[in-house]
């Protein structure tokens, strides 16, 4: 257990010593690892450091406002915010494989990312949000999420640039990175948020990705986060929670939740027309290391208040299902 502020003022001594007046990039994900890490090295070294944030389209509700105004607004560093929802729109049209999806978002992402960052030809140094359990991992035989993760973070960066690789948080765990990043002056909300994939929507819109399931999607999702948060947790039998730690809200109960879109339609009924619209699935898991899940048992009145909300408020959807399906055999993600 360590001091938090000698902490921080151990490590930005550390980044000072190491980088000394050389320009450093970053890729901001929005993810609590890069987050935090840019967080540490701008309180080290102010404008040397410059982000670069990869909007690939796929982002939950707000999520790239929510990024520059934590950062650019909030703590004043410098963030490039590069627009590129088109273009992986326009790379992922017609593609419905799920591992060939991951592989064109991982590799436009790099793409993307490599040639914003090649702009930044004074930079001597690529930051990155790596953690001690991602040093285990690389180490061992890397698994999907690793793969995908690998390509976020070291990216194929141009030759010529030969950046030295500063990775101030890869001695740290994950409870040790987030209070590092509340000590640090991020939101409590941002720095505890569930795990989001690297590909984002894109492996929750089953099949081919359109700019318009995900534009449904996002609202869909936004609705169920939102709900989760102000419903106050109450004890159910066969919940996998700490009981001495007991969650305030559906949100902290649950470790991963979110909604799926399912590109295919099914007849309603509204006033008194007939509708033939889209589906929404919802998840919610409990786990520990997310290798094997539980569904979570929300309550019922929760879920009928979300599925209202949802049919009501976002025109284009139909009909909300929940998802009953244990890790293993299924999946926590749907693709
Ligand atoms: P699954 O769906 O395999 O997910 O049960 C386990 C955990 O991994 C996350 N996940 C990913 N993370 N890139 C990522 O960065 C990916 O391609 C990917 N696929 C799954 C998933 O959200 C869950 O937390």
């Amino acid at each position: 257990d360590w001091n938090m502020p000698d902490y921080i003022s151990e490590a930005v001594e550390k980044i000072r010593a190491q980088v000394g007046s050389d320009e450093v990039i970053l890729g901001l994900s929005g993810g609590v690892d890069s987050s935090v890490a840019a967080a540490l090295i701008h309180r080290a070294i102010g404008d040397q450091l410059t982000c670069v944030f990869v909007d690939h389209g796929l982002l939950r509700l707000d999520e790239g406002k929510m990024v520059m105004d934590m950062f650019a607004k909030n703590l004043g560093v410098k963030v490039i915010r590069v627009d590129a929802e088109a273009q992986f729109m326009g790379k992922l049209a017609g593609v419905t494989d799920p591992e060939q999806k991951r592989k064109i978002i991982g590799g436009e992402f790099v793409e993307v990312f490599d040639q914003e960052s090649g702009k930044l030809t004074s930079a001597k140094w690529l930051a990155q949000g790596t953690i001690y359990p991602d040093v285990i991992e690389s180490a061992g035989k890397g698994k999907k999420g690793q793969t995908i993760k690998s390509h976020h973070n070291v990216g194929g960066l141009p030759e010529h640039m030969k950046l030295k690789l500063l990775e101030p948080l890869r001695e740290l765990f994950k409870d040790e990175v987030r209070k590092l990043g509340v000590a640090l002056g991020l939101p409590h909300d941002m720095v505890y948020r569930h795990p989001f994939p690297g590909p984002g929507l894109g492996v929750r819109i089953l099949g081919e990705v359109k700019k318009e399931y995900a534009d449904l999607l996002r609202r869909a999702d936004a609705i169920f986060i939102e709900e989760l948060r102000n419903t106050p947790y109450e004890y159910v039998a066969g919940q996998a929670v700490d009981e001495e730690q007991l969650p305030k809200n559906w949100y902290e109960a649950t470790s991963q939740a979110f909604a799926v879109f399912l590109p295919v339609k099914s007849v309603g009924v509204m006033g008194d027309g007939r509708t033939y619209e889209y589906v929404v699935a919802l998840r919610a898991v409990q786990t520990q290391d997310f290798m094997t899940a539980h569904w979570a048992h929300l309550p019922h009145a929760l879920l009928g208040k979300v599925s209202n909300r949802i049919i009501n408020e976002v025109r284009g959807i139909n009909r909300v299902v929940y998802d009953i399906s244990g890790k293993p055999p299924a999946t926590i993600e749907w693709e």
